[in-house]
This record gives structure tokens, C-alpha cells and sequence, in this order.
């Protein structure tokens, strides 16, 4: 028996996995898969070699080795004496205990759930066409396509959009929504996407897609017409759901959310557990059933994709970490409230905290404050002159909410916000910290 068991070995399983042995804790760890998840494998870091190679042929000639060393470099991280990873599928037993195909048992005090999301599909016709890919099937493609239209303008769609269309192909966006990238600020989503339409991207906005049929994608437009765009490659990118298939969480009586996440407290302990002294009869029962009761479970947890709550790489981690912190007894001041995010395109669009939208949606009281690129003397240096910072706090000299940001490694600017927010500071005590001249953080300093 070993003190913890993780199912996934994606960033949120063995990052988990390591904190955990460092303290002591005896692991065991399951993956039927690569170590490394949706991330290592087929998402960020693939995607981040496609964005940092010249051309799609040094794309994929570089995406094996860069994948290939990242995983041998976590396998060995892996190899600590107090972890043992088990190349296997596992599903439940018992709320302890877990199985692998060949009737192997395994059990642990605890258990956390880290299996990660797979690709949600639309109901249209025609998904089956060979020419339908998900963000997994674009990455393993050996040519470049001539003509590709992307279904969805949220985070994969305009990362590949991006990059696809620095590679040469003819990039067609079909999107629902008004504009693209649901959770950045209006303002600066709309920026971004004007900036990509110069690059040469078309951006089908309000358009529901009906059906594809010989690599046309048949749409309606916002007017109500039926559209159409020819395309050698269509990437479905309408959204991720979380992975539970094989789990057996019937067995340990889990009633998931409506989206199909795993529902968890505050502290990712799994919610709505059946009790087991009420598990009559085989259908789940509801939630507000009087024969049946729910409560926490304090020893299984969820955490990463599969809860639903932030789909990020970087909010798995973290929550395994407060995790294995609340497992040892340690405290620790994680603000899961403040969580960074960025979208690789070029330029990059990075947030923390909530958008203008949202402050005003929720009615909470804002000072907007902007800043742009082409008057910040390092971008224009780098010829990153397209680029803008929304900074909001408090009215009256009060903490910052958030800050949204399009242009040239907003990513890092958004890291120095998140800082300060994290430790509750004023607009005013980030004006006051030196900034290096030149450099890109400056405009920060220049909000007005
Ligand atoms: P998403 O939820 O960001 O965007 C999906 C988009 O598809 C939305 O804009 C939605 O309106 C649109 N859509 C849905 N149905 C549609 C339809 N019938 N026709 C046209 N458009 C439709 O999901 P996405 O981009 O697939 O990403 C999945 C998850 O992976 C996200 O939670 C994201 O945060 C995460 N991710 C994060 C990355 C990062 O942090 N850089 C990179 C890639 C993924």
C-alpha cells in the first residue's frame, strides 16, 4: 500500500508526483500514454515549436526531438526512489484502491484524479472526412496545407491560425461568438484579431458552422445566408472536455458536473461522493435524492483538466501542489484566484484577472488605465509597435484587478503583473519599483 496514487502523468500528475516524493510520500503513478500529458505531447510544447521555428519543415523535423527530450528528462525525474510509475490504464475499485487491465490491485490512503481533456466536437456532419483533424492530428501532419480552415477563434484555433498562416497556408476562421478569445478583454481580443487580419487571416465572425462535405465547410452567416470556404485541412478547436472514460467512477458513487468534470471543493477534494451505507440500487441517484446523502471524500481528489475549473497546464500543477501540501499538513498561500494565462500568437495576448467586460457585468467599482506599444522605445527598436496594455484597479489609487495585454511578449509583462497582484499592490507601488530602460515592462509605467 502506498501513501498516494496519481492517475495521469501529464504537467499536473507528476509534477504532483515529484513534490510529493520530495517530502517523502510513497507514489505510485499512472499512465496508459507518454509521460508528459496533452501538454508535452500534443499541445503547449509542440505548439510552441511550431511558433519558434522558421518554417512548417523545421516545424516538424524539430517537434519529435523536442518532445522526445522533455520526456526522457520527466521519465527521469520519474525514476525517484519514492515513485513507482505503472505504464497502465487504472480504474477504480474501490474508493482506495485502483486496477489495471491485467487484474493487478493497487491501493493508497489517497488518490488524486489527473487524467486530463480531450477534444469536444460539435454535432455537425461530415467530423469523420479525412480532412477533419483536432489540434493532435494538425500537429502530426507531413504537409503543409495549401488551404485550412479552423473552426473555433478561441485559444488552439488562434495559436494555429497564427502559425499557420506564417507558414504560408490560406488561414479561414469560422467562429460562433461575436469576437474571438472568450476570456480576454473585448477590447484587446478585438486588437489582436485586427492585427491577424492584416497578416492575412479571414475572420468568419457569428457564423455557425452546419456541415463539411468534401473539404467545404458550409456555414451560416450572421445575416442568416449560407457561406462556404474550400480547405485541404479543417481543425475542429470548439473546446476541450474533461477525460473520465475508464475511470469506473461509478464504483465510488461520483456524480460529475453537467460539463462532465469531476466536481471538487475549494481545495480539489472531490464533492458528491454517494455514501456508501446509501448505495442502494444500481442508478445514480440526484443530488437532492432523500434516500441518498453526499458529501466530500477527504482522501480522493481532482485536479487539472478534468475538475474543469481552469484548463491550464500551470493551474494543474499548482493545485497538485496545494494538494500534496494539505496531504503533509504544510499551509501554503496559493492565490488560485490569480491565475496568469497566455496565447501564443504573434503578437502573444496574455491576462490575470477579470476583464473590463466582466468588472462591469459584475458591477465591481474600476479605474481603466491604457498604455500602447508604439510609444515604449524598445518595441519600437524590435519593430513590435502593434501592442497595448489594459491595466484596471481599484478607483482612488487602489490595488490592481488585472491587466489584459496584446503585443510582442505580453506573456512576461502579464508574469509582473500577476505579481503584484498576487501581493495585493497599487497601481502606484508598480510605478514606484525601478524599471529597466529600455525594455518592454515600461509600459506598464506608462499607463495612464
Ligand atoms: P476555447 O473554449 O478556448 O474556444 C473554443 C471556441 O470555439 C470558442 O470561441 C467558441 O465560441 C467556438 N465554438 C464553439 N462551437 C462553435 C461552432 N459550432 N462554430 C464555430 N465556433 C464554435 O477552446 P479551445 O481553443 O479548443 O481550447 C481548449 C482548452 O485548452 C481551453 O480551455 C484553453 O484554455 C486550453 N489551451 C490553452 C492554451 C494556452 O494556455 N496557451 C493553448 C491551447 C489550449
Amino acid at each position: 500500500m502506498s501513501q498516494l496514487i496519481i492517475i495521469g502523468a501529464g504537467p499536473g500528475g507528476y509534477k504532483t508526483a515529484l513534490h510529493a516524493a520530495q517530502h517523502g510520500l510513497q507514489v505510485t503513478i499512472f499512465e496508459q500514454e507518454h509521460v508528459g500529458g496533452t501538454c508535452l505531447n500534443v499541445g503547449c510544447i509542440p505548439t510552441k515549436t511550431f511558433v519558434h521555428s522558421a518554417s512548417f519543415e523545421e516545424a516538424i523535423e524539430r517537434q519529435p526531438q523536442v518532445v522526445e527530450q522533455l520526456r526522457s528528462g520527466i521519465e527521469t525525474l520519474l525514476s525517484h526512489p519514492n515513485i513507482t510509475l505503472v505504464r497502465e490504464r487504472a480504474s477504480f475499485v474501490d474508493a482506495h484502491t485502483v486496477e489495471t487491465p491485467d487484474g493487478q490491485r493497487y491501493s493508497a490512503d489517497n488518490i488524486i484524479i489527473a487524467t486530463g481533456s480531450s477534444t469536444k466536437n460539435i454535432p455537425v456532419k461530415g467530423l469523420d472526412a479525412p480532412c477533419v483533424v483536432d489540434s493532435t492530428g494538425l500537429l502530426a501532419l507531413k504537409e503543409l496545407p495549401r488551404r485550412l480552415c479552423i473552426i473555433g477563434a478561441g485559444v488552439i484555433g488562434m495559436e494555429f491560425a497564427s502559425v499557420f498562416r506564417r507558414f504560408g497556408s490560406e488561414v479561414t476562421v469560422v467562429e460562433f461568438l461575436k469576437e474571438c478569445l472568450p476570456a480576454i478583454d473585448g477590447d484587446i481580443a478585438k486588437r489582436l484579431r485586427k492585427v491577424m487580419e492584416k497578416q492575412g487571416i479571414t475572420f468568419n465572425m457569428q457564423c455557425a458552422v452546419k456541415r463539411i462535405e468534401n473539404g467545404t465547410v458550409v456555414f451560416t452567416n450572421k445575416k442568416g445566408q449560407d457561406e462556404s470556404v474550400e480547405a485541404d485541412v479543417v481543425l475542429m478547436a470548439t473546446g476541450r472536455k474533461p477525460r473520465t472514460e475508464g475511470l469506473n467512477l461509478e464504483a465510488i458513487g461520483i456524480t460529475l458536473e453537467r460539463n462532465g468534470a469531476i466536481p471538487v471543493d475549494e481545495h480539489y477534494e472531490v464533492k458528491k461522493i454517494r455514501n456508501e451505507e446509501n448505495k442502494k440500487g444500481d442508478a445514480p441517484a440526484p443530488s437532492n435524492s432523500l434516500n441518498f446523502t453526499f458529501s466530500n471524500s477527504p482522501h480522493l481528489y481532482a485536479i487539472g483538466d478534468v475538475n474543469g475549473r481552469q484548463m491550464l497546464a500551470h493551474a494543474a500543477e499548482y493545485q497538485g501542489h496545494h494538494v500534496v501540501n494539505r496531504i503533509l499538513g504544510i499551509e501554503d498561500h496559493i492565490r488560485f484566484d490569480v491565475m496568469p494565462a497566455a496565447i501564443f500568437t504573434t503578437p502573444e495576448a496574455a491576462c490575470v484577472g477579470p476583464s473590463e467586460d466582466q468588472l462591469k457585468e459584475q458591477g465591481t467599482p474600476y479605474e481603466c488605465h491604457k498604455s500602447f506599444y508604439r510609444a515604449n522605445g524598445k518595441a519600437l527598436a524590435m519593430n513590435e509597435t502593434e501592442g497595448m496594455v489594459k491595466l484596471c484597479t481599484e478607483p482612488g489609487e487602489g490595488r490592481i484587478l488585472s491587466a489584459h495585454i496584446f503585443g510582442a511578449h505580453a506573456a512576461d509583462l502579464v508574469q509582473e503583473v500577476t505579481a503584484y497582484i498576487t501581493l495585493g499592490a497599487t497601481l502606484r507601488q508598480l510605478r514606484e519599483t525601478v524599471h529597466i530602460h529600455p525594455t518592454l515592462s515600461e509600459v506598464l509605467i506608462e499607463v495612464n
